[in-house]
């Protein structure tokens, strides 16, 4: 196995580039095949769709498979690459790859009609491929071709195509200004599941959420309306979509968002131990995180902590240009823990800095290479599972935790990191993400390539999660979705979950939208 360092990106690095594979646990629902074809729904799509949409059907669904505008293909998972993070095990009615809201209205209007379930895929990154959908012979809206980018220098604000990936806005953002936003750092992610989900990255102690900045959006109804969403216009809508998550209520064709400026410098600490230090870094990065008369970090600090059976990294990101600040918050740090086996310090523009974690920044690829979706990367299979806390891991947690780490069953990464700062100073009923109270988040996220350790490593992953279980809230972020938690709305809504099933019952009460795991 290859020795690397492990820092913050380096996690982001695997995470991005392996096309990902899901690790299948439970059965999916045993949904009743009720139609024989889809030919209505093939006459409803052509009559209103212009003949310069591409709309794939399988086969085995179509009674004419020669038709000169209808692509009828044998569906495979495998094939649509653009699907990182894709489970897929069943097969949609329809395909349609549409260009404009206009076509997504008409996609909804033939749903309505035939009473067709309607999933939106953006960028693919659900975790648990439900860009897809959950049920057999569903539409699936691809919204890849609306993917406009206009940067607003005069009122410092973007409007993105839904479709858009963050990786084309950070670089044109930052052309104009040095702007950006404050979004999560993987760039094949797409907005849209992103931002309506939350959308948390490094900027979040400085800026909040994504979803924070989200000032109006353009979407279509499950009647086939356009509708402009904004604080004053669709205001419970607005509310519901900032951090309500992707796929409920609405497919959104278009997001305003209010930019903010880059930092000047960006610069990363990153100390590295061997892992029989384990518990004092765990427990003093807890401390860090708890007690502020020791450590009161500046908004312009984001302190995350990575840590496997081979090593634990404390990476510290500071977004400013007075290093004695970085400086002092390192040492304290330092004061009670051993000598770290491994220190690096590095300083780069905000730009660099992000495409750096994915290990383009230091080729001469221009940034714009990341615009293409063709890169061909090994297939993975994937499973993550998340928990935010608002107290430590107990003493006799934190042993059974290492306990467990320490089988070392297969690649296993786990990432601790800060949810408070900015984000915690809106106020929690002011946008639909419920979460501005918890301290620090865990993610558990194993890859395995192929059936037999995929089962010994779930069975790990799991043990480990129960180990932090107890002392953690119970509570969890959307966009970290993961299809075996039971009582998901309590667990991704907490005390907004009403509202929004209320909302739900309002704007979507035929279950157009359906997916597994849907505000219900
Ligand atoms: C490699 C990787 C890195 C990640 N890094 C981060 C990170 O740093 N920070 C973070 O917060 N999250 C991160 N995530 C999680 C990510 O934010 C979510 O998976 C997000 O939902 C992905 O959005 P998408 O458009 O790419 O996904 P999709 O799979 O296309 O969609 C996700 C959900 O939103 C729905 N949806 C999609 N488009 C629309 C639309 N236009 N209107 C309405 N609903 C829609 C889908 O139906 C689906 O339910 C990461 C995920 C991966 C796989
Ligand atoms: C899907 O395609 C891939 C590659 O073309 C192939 O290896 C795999 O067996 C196919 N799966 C099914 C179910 O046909
Ligand atoms: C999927 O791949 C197979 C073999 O590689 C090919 O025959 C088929 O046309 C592809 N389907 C699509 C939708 O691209
Ligand atoms: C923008 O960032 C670059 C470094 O990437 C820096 O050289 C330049 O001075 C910055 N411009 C502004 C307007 O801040
Ligand atoms: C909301 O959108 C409507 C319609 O475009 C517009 O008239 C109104 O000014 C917007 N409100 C805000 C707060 O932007
Ligand atoms: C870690 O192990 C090494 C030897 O393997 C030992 O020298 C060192 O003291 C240990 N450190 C801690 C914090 O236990
Ligand atoms: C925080 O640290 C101070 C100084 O070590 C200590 O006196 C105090 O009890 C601690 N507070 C908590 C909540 O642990
Ligand atoms: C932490 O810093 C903030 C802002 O600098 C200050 O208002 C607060 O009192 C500090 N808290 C402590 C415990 O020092
Ligand atoms: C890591 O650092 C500790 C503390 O300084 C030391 O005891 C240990 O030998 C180091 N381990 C390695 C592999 O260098
Ligand atoms: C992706 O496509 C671009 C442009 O066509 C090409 O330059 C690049 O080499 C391709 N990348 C891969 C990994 O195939
Ligand atoms: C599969 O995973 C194991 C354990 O993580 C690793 O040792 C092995 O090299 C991997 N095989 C391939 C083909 O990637």
């Amino acid at each position: 196995m290859i020795i690397f360092i492990l820092n913050w990106f380096f996690i982001l690095f695997l995470l991005c580039i392996f096309q990902v594979n899901l690790v299948t646990t439970t059965h999916l629902p045993n949904y009743r095949f009720t139609r024989t074809n889809n030919n209505d729904l093939y006459t409803c799509l052509s009559s209103l769709l212009p003949l310069t949409v591409r709309t794939i059907y399988p086969c085995s669904t179509i009674a004419n498979q020669n038709n000169f505008q209808c692509k009828c293909v044998h569906f495979n998972i495998t094939n649509l690459s653009a699907i990182r993070g894709g489970r897929f095990s069943h097969s949609p009615a329809v395909i349609v790859y549409v260009t404009d809201s206009s076509d997504v209205q008409n996609v909804l209007a033939c749903a309505a009609n035939l009473n067709y379930v309607v999933n939106a895929l953006s960028g693919g990154h659900s975790y648990e491929g439900y860009g897809l959908g959950s049920t057999y012979n569903n539409i699936i809206i691809n919204m890849e071709g609306i993917n406009y980018i206009k940067i607003n220098q005069h009122d410092r604000t973007g409007t993105f195509g839904a479709g858009t990936r963050l990786g084309p806005i950070y670089y044109e953002a930052y052309q104009s200004d040095n702007y950006t936003i404050n979004a999560g750092s993987c760039p094949w992610v797409g907005l849209a599941g992103h931002a309506l989900g939350g959308g948390y990255g490094l900027l979040s102690r400085l800026h909040g959420l994504l979803s924070d900045n989200v000032l109006e959006m353009k979407a279509v109804n499950a009647q086939g309306e356009l509708l402009t969403i904004n604080e004053t216009h669709e205001p419970d809508l607005y509310w519901a979509l900032r951090g309500g998550g992707g796929g409920s209520f609405v497919i959104v064709t278009e997001f305003k968002i209010r930019l903010v400026k880059a930092p000047l410098l960006t610069t990363q600490y990153s100390l590295v131990w061997y892992p029989n230090a384990s518990k004092l870094v765990i427990q003093r990065y807890q401390l860090l995180m708890f007690n502020n008369t020791i450590f009161n970090l500046s908004n312009d600090l984001f302190v995350s902590m990575t840590v496997n059976h081979l090593e634990i990294t404390i990476s510290i990101t500071y977004f400013g240009i007075e290093l004695d600040v970085l400086k002092r918050t390192v040492a304290l740090l330092l004061e009670t823990l051993p000598t770290p086996n491994i220190t690096k310090i590095h300083s780069e523009d905000w730009l660099t800095f992000v495409y750096d974690g994915l290990g383009l920044g230091n080729s001469n690829v221009d940034h714009r290479y990341l615009l293409f979706k063709n890169l061909t990367m090994p297939t993975y299979c994937f499973k993550a599972k998340h928990l935010f806390y608002d107290k430590p891991i107990s003493d006799h947690g934190l042993d059974q935790f290492l306990n467990r780490i320490a089988l070392g069953i297969g690649e296993l990464y786990i990432t601790f990191s800060p949810w408070d700062g900015h984000i915690h100073t809106i106020p929690i009923d002011k946008t639909a993400f419920p979460h501005r109270r918890y301290k620090f988040g865990i993610q558990l996220m194993i890859y395995c390539n192929d059936t037999n350790s995929e089962k010994k490593q779930m069975k790990w992953l799991n043990e480990i999660y129960s180990t932090i279980y107890h002392d953690s809230t119970k509570h969890s972020y959307i966009n970290y979705i993961d299809r075996d938690v039971p009582s998901w709305m309590d667990y991704y809504y907490n005390t907004h979950q009403q509202r929004l099933h209320n909302l739900k019952y309002l704007y979507d009460k035929n279950n157009r939208f359906y997916f597994e795991k849907t505000i219900k």
